[in-house]
Formats: C-alpha cells, structure tokens, sequence
C-alpha cells in the first residue's frame, strides 16, 4: 500500500482526535455547571458522591492502621503507621485480582478481600499489632451514609460481579472478615480518589483535589459543606470531600445545556469500545481517559488499518489474539511509545510484529496514533480539572491568587511517557496563563497514597471524638 495511503489515513485519524479549542471550552463550561447541578440533585449527570469525610487531616494524626485497597486491577493490603508531621510509613502486599472473579458472584470479591488480609496478618510483625482498625478503599462508585456504610451503586472498569448492587460495602467486608473469624472493625470506606486527596491533604494542607489516572478515571475535591443542598441533613463540618465520579461525564444530556447531543467528542472507535463494554452507555467519558481502555481504542484502529490493507497480520497476529478485545494493554502501548521516543526503531518494529501482531507498519505511524490517543486522554483530564478550579474560583471558595494543588495518581499519570508534563501544559494553557505569569494550578504525583488516606481519615475521625 503506498505511503500516502497510510499519510491520508493518519491524517484523517488526527482530525478524529483531536479536540478543537472551541469545543474544550464548551465541555469546560458544561462539566463546570454539571459540577454544580450535582451538589444539588440526586440525578444530575455527575454523581457529585458525598464522602462523610468531615473530618480533613491536618498532618498531625498518629497511630498504625490495618488498609485494603481494591481497585480495577489490583488488590493491595497494608500496615500504616502515621508519625504526625505528614510523615508515615507502610508494609503492604500486593496481589492481582484474578480474572473469573470480575464477572463472578460479588461476594466472591469480599471473599477475596478477606483472604487476603487473613494472609497479611500472617506476617508475625504484624500479628502482633492486633487489635487493628481497618480503613477500606473500595475504587467503585458508591452511595455513602455515613463514613463507614454504603451501598455499591454499580461497578465500573469492565468488572461485573453479580448480586451485590445496592448493599452496603462494609457489611459484606465485614461478613467475610467474620466468617473466617477475624475480629476487625473496618472504620472508614472511601474511594480512591479520596483516598489520595487525604494522604496529599495530611502531607500538604493546601491540596484541594485529587485525580486518579489508572485502570479508571475519576477525580474528589474539598467542598464547602453549605453548598451540597441535595443531602437534607446538617453536615458538621464546614468543609468536606465530594467524589465526583467524573467518567460518567456526557453519558446522559446536559441539564444545563439540553441542546448539545454530542457532549463528547467521540469517534467511531469509542462508540465500538462503548458498545462492547460491560457497562454499555456508562462511563463514556472514563473510556476516553483511562488505562483500562486506551489500549483497546489503539487495538481497535491497528484492526482497521490491517481491515483496509494499510499494514498486515505478522506471524504472531492468531497467538496475540489481537482479534479479540483488550488482547493490547496499554501497558503495552505506552511502553511501545516510550521506545519510540527514545529511538529504538528496531526494538519498535519487533514490539509490533510480537506484541501487536503486524508488519509493514511504520514505528512512526504506530507512534503517532499512540500519541493522538494519549493526547486526547490528556485534553479531556484538563477539562475535568480546570472545571473543578473554576467552579472553586466562581462560588469564592478559592482566590485567584491562591494556589490550587492537585494531587494525581495512577499508572497512566506515573508512567505513560510525558503524560504527567503534557498534562501540566495543557492546563495553564486552559488556564489561560501568560509567559510571564506563574501558573497557580499544580499537579502533584502523589504515588499510591491511598492507603494512607483511608488511615488518615479514620485517625482524623478519632481526634476529632476525643478532642469533642
Ligand atoms: C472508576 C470508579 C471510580 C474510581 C475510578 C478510579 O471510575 O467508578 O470510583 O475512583 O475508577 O479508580
């Protein structure tokens, strides 16, 4: 197939991603207002979850606290021990989550959860910490009722456990716990990215919200309790935490703005990956964004261009079963572009033929859609975070001068090349900063630190009953 074939089709591909700047501002104002209609409305198309987290740490908190961390890929388990002064310390293992039990029974999920403490709590070091309170970052949309109680809303991330929509995440935890007879209170439930925000929150109290670019996406941030009208009691606090689970972003229309069918710029191949997912119609900003599926949306092009004769199948196309959905990570893609980057062509060409089954394609041309993806994923972040600050700035709960810390984490955000700078650019861009200006937006890598939230908040908790 001659060159310019494959230039045209790029070309075409790039027009398809990229995102005009008229357009990021439109999905900047609406995510902003939708952002807003949250806090008032049980229905609004961000969720807006209250956390219960009344309590912020201020970097003082001590003690050691037993974690589990189950996210879309891993399950972590931990020992934290809090020094005060934002200072702490962790034991944790680390297990993947297998397979069978993603689309399995629910239970069979808390199951493994208590398993594996059960085994943790086999190190003898930490057996002889017991009693222990556990803090339970569960990275799952849900609708809290207080700081340890609330039901699972649904999942997300391509898990589809059976039967446990609607009950409530730590009495099945709690169940499990039981049933292999360990006595463990589990004190606190939080989301990931809350979780985050609080360990950054208890290194430094100026971070106002955190953003989770991983398996999923998704963002939490401070809120002034006065302004979440939709929940009928008083908080106790003055400010608290919102998740906005954020990747349900543009699945239902606008309430602000009805007009706008196509909230989202997606293409074709998102709307394939949409309606081959697990969650059809859900999280259809998340897909566009995470880790989970930006591999997929790469697979689904390389498809194409074999489909249209642009590059061919190697020998190893039936082995990799590129056929078949999610068989190229994105792990592999971003490991794929960080080679290209360092210009190891050859390395490139046998990534391709070995990982991604074809030949004839130009390491540039593979680059470059990688780039195009990954880029799209990092304009649409900028949207969500730039929405959350002006939205901070609008109802004057943040001056312009002041400075707006975010913290990130995520194995997208740690380690796809350049991700974690572009991003950075691009929201002072969207900030509208000028070359002499300071860019009052910071993002913060804040690595694998949920855990220490989930710690913090359940010491911040336990200050504030005894100072109380
Ligand atoms: C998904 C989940 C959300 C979580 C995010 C990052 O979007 O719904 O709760 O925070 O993934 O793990």
């Amino acid at each position: 197939m001659a060159d310019y074939a494959v230039a045209s089709y790029l070309k075409d591909l790039e027009s398809q991603f990229t995102i005009p700047k008229d357009k990021l501002k439109e999905m900047t104002l609406i995510f902003k207002n939708e952002l807003e209609i949250g806090l008032t409305k049980i229905d609004g198309m961000l969720k807006d979850l209250p956390t219960f987290v009344y309590n912020l740490p201020d970097g003082s908190e001590v003690g050691k606290f037993l974690t589990a961390d189950l996210g879309g890929t891993n399950l972590r388990i931990g020992l934290v021990e809090l020094l005060g002064s934002g200072e702490f310390k962790i034991k944790k293992d680390s297990v993947m989550i297998p397979e069978a039990l993603k689309c399995g029974s629910g239970r069979g999920i808390f199951s493994f959860v208590a398993e594996n403490i059960e085994k943790f709590l086999e190190h003898p070091e930490i057996e002889a910490e017991l009693p222990l309170k556990l803090g339970f970052t569960f990275s799952f949309p849900v609708k809290q009722e207080s700081l340890a109680h609330g039901q699972i809303l649904g999942w997300s991330k391509e898990i589809e456990a059976r039967d446990v929509i609607g009950q409530d995440v730590v009495g099945l935890l709690q169940q499990s716990l039981h049933s292999r007879n360990l006595d463990i209170a589990v004190e606190a439930l939080i989301n990931d990215t809350v979780g985050t925000l609080l360990a950054q929150i208890y290194r430094d109290p100026r971070t106002k919200m955190s953003v989770i670019l991983g398996t999923g996406s998704n963002a939490a941030y401070v809120e002034k309790s006065c302004n979440i009208t939709k929940i009928s009691h008083q908080e106790p606090s003055e400010l608290t935490v919102i998740n906005i689970e954020w990747g349900s972003f543009g699945d239902t229309k606008s309430e602000y703005n009805p007009n706008i069918s196509n909230l989202l710029p997606s293409t074709k191949y998102d709307l394939e990956l949409d309606f081959e997912s697990k969650n059809s119609g859900k999280q259809r900003f998340e897909k566009m964004i995470s880790g989970m599926y930006l591999g997929e949306i790469f697979r689904l092009i390389i498809v194409e261009m074999i489909q249209l004769g642009l590059i061919h199948k190697s020998e190893h196309f039936e082995a990799m079963k590129i056929n078949r959905p999610y068989s190229i990570k994105t792990k592999e893609m971003s490991n794929f572009h960080e080679i290209f980057l360092s210009k190891n062509y050859e390395k490139c060409e046998e990534i391709s033929r070995t990982k991604f089954g074809v030949s004839g394609a130009k390491s540039e041309v593979l680059s470059k859609i990688c780039e195009l993806i990954s880029l799209r994923s990092c304009h649409l972040c900028a949207v969500g975070i730039t929405s959350v600050h002006r939205h901070l700035l609008n109802s004057g709960d943040l001056s312009k001068d002041h400075l707006f810390s975010v913290a990130l984490d995520g194995a997208l955000y740690q380690k796809y090349p350049n991700y974690s700078k572009i991003l950075q650019n691009l929201v002072c861009e969207m900030e509208n900063v000028e070359k002499d200006e300071v860019c009052r937006v910071v993002l913060v890598m804040a690595e694998d630190l949920s855990s220490i939230g989930a710690a913090a908040a359940i010491a911040a908790a336990q200050k504030k009953q005894i100072t109380n």
